[in-house]
Order: C-alpha cells, then sequence, then structure tokens
C-alpha cells in the first residue's frame, strides 16, 4: 500500500513505525534558574565521529488545555536549557529504566525538576553541569556546539536540532568485558512507533570486506 500526505490509507502515519528502532537520548539539562531537567528524545543520534557529536532534535513547547494541545513558540525545557546553558548529558536507558524514563516524558512547567518529581537519583557528571542518571548504564556529557531549524514545506511547526559534541563518557563497570563495551548487555530501550518500544539484547559481528577501520587499528574504538 502507498501512504503518503494525501492517501491517508492507514488511520496513523507509519512514518516512526518504519524508521526504527531509534535510540533514546534521555537528556539533563538545567535551566537558567537552576532547575535540573530530564526528558527522552528518540529524534537523538550519533551523527558524527572524530571528535564525537550527537543530535537531539525537538517540537516546540506543547500547550496541553482542556480542548486539546497548542504548539507554543517557545523551544521544550531540554532545548531552550540546552541552547542557554551550553551543555547536556544522553543518559542511555535501560530495560529496569524505562517506567521513569517514560515518567519524565509527561509535560510539566519549567520550576518542575523531573528527576525530583519521579524520585530518580542523579549523580554530578564529571565535565558538564547538568548531573547524570546514576543508574544509567552509561551517560554522555555533552558541549552544545551548533543548532539547525528543520524546513519543510509547510506545516504547523518546526524542530529544531541541538548537536553537542562529546566531552565525556561513563559506561557501568559491569559492562565493559574484554575492554570493549557489551552494548547487548545493557538492555538499552529502543523507540518504534505508536506506543511501541525494543530492547537491544541479542548482538552480532561483521567485518567489512576491505578497509575495515578495526583491523586496520585506524582507530581507536
Ligand atoms: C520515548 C520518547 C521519545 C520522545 N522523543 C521526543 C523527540 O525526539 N522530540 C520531542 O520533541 N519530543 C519527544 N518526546 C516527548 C518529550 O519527552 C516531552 O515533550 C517532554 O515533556 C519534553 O520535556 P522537556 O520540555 O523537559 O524537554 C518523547 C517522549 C518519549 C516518551
Amino acid at each position: 500500500m502507498l501512504f503518503d500526505a494525501d492517501n491517508k490509507g492507514l488511520p496513523f502515519n507509519p512514518f516512526k513505525a518504519l524508521v526504527a528502532p531509534r535510540p533514546i537520548g534521555w537528556l539533563t539539562t538545567i535551566s537558567d534558574a537552576g532547575v535540573v531537567n530530564l526528558a527522552p528524545y528518540s529524534y537523538f543520534q550519533a551523527v558524527a565521529d572524530n571528535p564525537d557529536i550527537v543530535m537531539f532534535s525537538a517540537a516546540p513547547q506543547l500547550e496541553i488545555t482542556e480542548n486539546g494541545m497548542n504548539f507554543l513558540d517557545s523551544g521544550k525545557d531540554s532545548q531552550t536549557n540546552a541552547a542557554s546553558g551550553g551543555e547536556f548529558v544522553c543518559n542511555m536507558v535501560s530495560m529496569d529504566l524505562v517506567n521513569a524514563m517514560n515518567e519524565s516524558s509527561a509535560h510539566h512547567p519549567a520550576d518542575i525538576s523531573e528527576p525530583e518529581f519521579i524520585g530518580i537519583e542523579m549523580t554530578e557528571s564529571t565535565y558538564v553541569k547538568p548531573p547524570r542518571v546514576k543508574e544509567a548504564p552509561a551517560a554522555i556529557e555533552c558541549v552544545v556546539v551548533d543548532t539547525y531549524t528543520v524546513q519543510h514545506r509547510g506545516g504547523n511547526h518546526r524542530y529544531t536540532m541541538t548537536f553537542g559534541e562529546v566531552v565525556g563518557i561513563h559506561i557501568k563497570d559491569e559492562f565493559i568485558k574484554d575492554s570493549r563495551v557489551d552494548t547487548a548487555a545493557m538492555q538499552l530501550v529502543t523507540r518504534m512507533g505508536y506506543d511501541e518500544y525494543a530492547v537491544l539484547e541479542k548482538a552480532f559481528s561483521l567485518s567489512r570486506p576491505d578497509n575495515d577501520p578495526l583491523l586496520s587499528g585506524f582507530v581507536k574504538s
């Protein structure tokens, strides 16, 4: 079947179910007033390495009223805080943290600190001010290096991408095996479409036919 802007052949847009699974960046930021903010973003990805760069993409702030939802002119808290503070932390979400991650996505005003509200323990980061989730299997400390407003051909709102250069990575010791990260052991939660998620728990290895960066020793990672 074909689904496009005119052919509403399905009750829900299949886009997010197909560009899947998407990693979840569970982002910590700090507001100008010093409030620690925590929220999940699945428009989140590694976009470059050496130096390592990640990106998250945020819709405008939502207003939820009795009559429904409206997009406002302002950005969501994670984006606003990352822009003003210049730093964010991407906490990775393991299966045991999935409910806390989901709870932290509720739309709270900027003066509510999600970690306090949902009762999740934070710990200091090393190179940036926003703290990290203590029980996260890994946390990536980032300094904002760029932003980009995503253009389109028409619609009612625009997403803003925030790019962060990685300045530090914390990994729980139990997930380091033979000097490599055992990603599958972390049971990372990923996002699909609708209300669906998937857990990453099985890995397989494949060597490149030529110029394999690992075998050639060209890269350290
Ligand atoms: C798994 C998951 C992924 C999400 N990904 C995004 C995203 O990529 N971009 C976005 O704008 N909102 C996303 N949301 C919604 C935000 O988490 C939600 O609007 C949240 O309240 C934003 O918080 P903030 O204003 O504190 O940044 C996601 C929600 C969930 C549960």
